[in-house]
């Protein structure tokens, strides 16, 4: 008998959700797990330049209000702290509504020793190596490289091609600029964001913004 495939909506229908959707494509290329239902937008009348919007299939709200035949959703969204606020919500509010962890069929990881939160999203090309803790809603971008014992806090976005260094910990809600790197032991501080390109030195304060090489805090 056919596998029953999970009615999965990715949340956002921006640049993100559609490489979110591509993920899953490529996740069920190599084992059918989801059935895409389409995306669900805060506002399905007014997209956004670069939404799909032939695939959105209602608005967040009615996701809420059970409207909607979904049984897991993905979080296409680019901001943390909106990635963060959402799964918090689901969570509360749909504790039936499953949150996967989506793992592209390239990453390499040792998995018997990482911790997915749920709706975790790994993309094409991460490498994660030992005893690192993903937690719940943060996505790791296309051949991010995280070393060992990092923890990368809920809601966290870590653009592509960032190297984050072993016992690194990324408080929660905070953005990783694309090829930014971040030295061993470092702490980034809760809703902190680091610049594309940086070398992150020293612990960056939460809610702060640091940029260069050696990042350094951006006051302008
Ligand atoms: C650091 C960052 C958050 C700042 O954003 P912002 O506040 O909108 O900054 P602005 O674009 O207004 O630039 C303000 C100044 O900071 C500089 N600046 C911006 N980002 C910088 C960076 N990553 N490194 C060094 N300087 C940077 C600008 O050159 C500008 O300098 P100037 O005033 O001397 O001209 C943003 O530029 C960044 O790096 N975000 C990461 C985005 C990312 O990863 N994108 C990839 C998506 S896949």
């Amino acid at each position: 008998m056919a596998k029953r495939l999970a009615r999965i909506a990715v949340i956002g229908a921006g640049g993100n959700a559609r490489e979110v959707r591509w993920l899953i494509d490529d996740i069920n290329s190599i084992e059918p797990s989801y059935e895409f239902a389409g995306y669900v937008v805060s506002d399905p009348g007014s997209p956004g330049r670069y939404d799909d919007r032939d695939n959105i299939v209602g608005a967040i709200d009615e996701l809420y209000e059970g409207r909607l035949a979904i049984e897991a959703v993905a979080i296409g969204i680019g901001d943390p702290a909106v990635r963060y606020s959402i799964g918090e919500r689901i969570a509360a509010e749909l504790p039936a509504m499953a949150m996967p962890q989506l793992v592209h069929p390239s990453v390499v990881m040792d998995a018997p020793s990482c911790h997915l939160g749920s709706g975790t999203i790994l993309s094409a090309g991460a490498i994660l190596t030992v005893n690192i803790t993903v937690e719940n809603y943060a996505m790791i971008n296309r051949a991010c490289n995280i070393g060992h014992e990092a923890i990368v806090g809920a809601g966290v976005l870590i653009n592509p091609l960032a190297s984050i260094s072993g016992g690194v910990v990324i408080g929660d809600r905070s953005l990783i600029g694309t090829s930014a790197t971040v030295l061993q032991y470092v702490k980034v501080g809760d809703d902190a964001t680091v610049g594309a390109g940086a070398v992150v030195t020293k612990d960056v304060s939460p809610g702060t913004t640091v940029v260069g090489v050696p990042a350094r805090l951006k006051t302008t």
